[in-house]
């Protein structure tokens, strides 16, 4: 994984790896989502079913935008798979595409205007409907038709890209949402954010279907949030209850945002550790 761990350790949630900066972050974010996609692609060409394709879901925000920006620059450029994944969208304000706080915006801009994603294999949700919640239709069909089944009868994304929210909330998904209790529905109509917005989003058992659940923290604003759903303390929020049946969740986090955790030093020199950290992450 590109960027330097400076500290990694295990949660009862998932495993945390800690970088330097918002930059190693997002290196090491786009190095473990290019090292996802070509494993996945080697698995695809040894099964005679490249034809399958790759699906990666996005959050917005400016962590998972960082992210972006450096998936789209060299190397990962001309290393990433392009021809084989398909991107689609964890969540999106309902505003139009053009309106600056529009999460397919600001992926079109970080992304696909920048790396060579085949025309076609960028799927937003539709905010031109009527409403959100026939947005949440349309986009479920959308999926229908891309994905068989999967776990259980939901789509199993090679990966998501997911940021944590200060208040614990995670794609649209915020504290006291209807949408936390859907539990058939793959996408559903949301509201929340300062000030609540109308939105869409992917549900939890969507997100508990994937192969690979990526959460990018970044910032010392989102410490004690990190703490709490890392230490099992804040099992109630949102970004609490995404926990991949059949799948790996992989917490990346700056110095900041990690500065409530103690995780050990990752062993061996060089590796950037920093000096105290007793224990494991949690
Ligand atoms: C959204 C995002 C949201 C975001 C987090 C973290 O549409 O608002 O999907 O879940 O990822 O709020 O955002 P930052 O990285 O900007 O803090």
């Amino acid at each position: 994984m590109a960027g330097a761990v400076s500290r990694e350790g295990e949660g009862p949630t998932g495993r945390l790896f800690v970088l330097s900066s918002p930059e190693e972050l997002a290196k090491a974010a786009a190095g473990r989502l290019w090292g996802i996609a070509r494993e996945r692609a080697m698995a695809l060409d040894r099964s005679g079913k490249r034809g399958k394709g790759i699906c990666v879901a996005l959050s917005g925000g400016e962590t998972p935008r960082r992210t972006l920006a450096v998936l789209s620059s060299e190397p990962y450029r001309s290393r990433f798979p392009w021809d084989l994944v398909h991107f689609y969208q964890v969540d999106e304000r309902w505003v139009s595409p053009d309106d600056p706080s529009s999460n397919q915006r600001m992926q079109r801009e970080a992304l696909v205007s920048r790396a060579p994603v085949p025309p076609g294999h960028f799927h937003p949700v539709d905010t031109s409907l009527s409403d959100p919640r026939e947005g949440a239709r349309r986009y479920e069909e959308t999926l229908r038709r891309a994905f068989r089944e999967g776990t259980g009868g939901f789509p199993r994304f090679d990966a998501i890209l997911l940021g944590l929210g200060a208040d614990g909330h995670t794609a649209s998904l915020f504290p006291g949402s209807p949408a936390l209790r859907e539990e058939a529905a793959w996408v559903a109509p949301a509201e929340g954010g300062t000030p609540p917005v109308p939105r869409v989003t992917l549900t939890l058992p969507v997100l508990n279907a994937a192969s690979h659940v990526i959460f990018l923290v970044s910032g010392t604003g989102k410490a004690r949030v990190l703490e709490e759903v890392l230490s099992g303390r804040g099992a109630a929020l949102p970004a609490s209850r995404v926990s991949p049946r059949r799948g790996k969740i992989t917490f990346l986090a700056d110095a900041g945002a990690a500065r409530r955790m103690h995780a050990k030093p990752p062993p061996g020199p060089g590796t950037g550790g920093e000096p105290e950290g007793k224990g494991g992450a949690g």
